[in-house]
């Protein structure tokens, strides 16, 4: 586990998209793990800059979201497909055809799933796995209790995660009470995973997470034991440190 500390959320943000510049300039077929939420918009913003510059090219590239909500149509202004469009892909030069999303609106969710996997797997596995962290140590949406050996599946969204992404909505009642997430079996398969963390909300977490022991009640905890882990934070995320 390596952990970075920066002065800020643009220094942290700078690197963040540097790192996966780096990995699609070395494999421009390369496939990548994504994630939405606050935590990478900065990333998403630096790497758009870096297309426009010419300093990189997303035309080979294949991306898998974490996440999504069940119940949501893609085109939902609150669903992650349209977060996705909005803060990168149609920015990009990449072909959507090659972006995946769990479709939470299927009838046959259990296929969606399994379907999901197997496409990580064609695709070569994900050479970068960009992660956030949830306050109560969710990865994904694998909520606290998770088992370590799953893959992607539909789970309940608990109340806190509900209240978190209530910003997102117009009432509490409005965020979904489903998700389908790659399990965290999927997303410890990636061959380089990137958490990214900053503010002072996240400080308790990252410490819960990170300076004690591995345990299913903080999901995140488990990154301790990926072979190539790197945790981006800035200053007051790292406080407790
Ligand atoms: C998003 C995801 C979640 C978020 C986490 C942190 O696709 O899977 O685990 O990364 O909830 O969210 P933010 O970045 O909004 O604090």
């Amino acid at each position: 586990m390596r952990i970075i500390k920066f002065e800020d959320l643009d220094a942290l943000s700078e690197y963040g998209a540097l790192l996966i510049a780096e990995t699609v300039n070395d494999n421009n077929k390369c496939t990548l793990g994504l994630a939405t939420g606050s935590s990478p918009i900065g990333i998403y913003e630096k790497l758009t800059k870096l297309y426009k510059e010419g300093k990189v090219d997303f035309s080979g590239v294949n991306t898998f979201n974490l996440d999504e909500y069940v119940g949501l149509k893609e085109n939902d202004p609150q669903s992650y497909r349209f977060f996705m469009d909005h803060h990168l892909f149609d920015s990009i030069n990449i072909n959507k055809k090659n972006t995946f999303i769990p479709d939470g609106s299927a009838d046959d969710l259990e296929s969606v799933c399994s379907e999901y996997e197997k496409l990580i797997e064609e695709h070569g596995g994900i050479d970068l796995q960009l992660l956030g962290i949830g306050h109560n140590g969710h990865i994904g949406f694998n909520e606290p209790g998770t088992e370590f050996s799953k893959k992607t599946k539909v789970v309940e969204l608990s109340s806190s995660t509900r209240q978190a992404n209530k910003r997102f909505f117009s009432s509490i009642d409005d965020v979904p009470t489903y998700a389908i997430t790659m399990g965290v079996e999927t997303i410890m398969k990636a061959k380089k995973i990137v958490m990214v963390a900053y503010g002072a909300d996240k400080a308790s977490i990252i410490h819960d997470a990170f300076f004690k022991e591995v345990t299913p009640l903080i999901p995140a905890s488990i990154l301790q034991l990926h072979p190539d882990f790197t945790l981006l934070a800035d200053k007051e995320a790292l406080n407790n440190i």
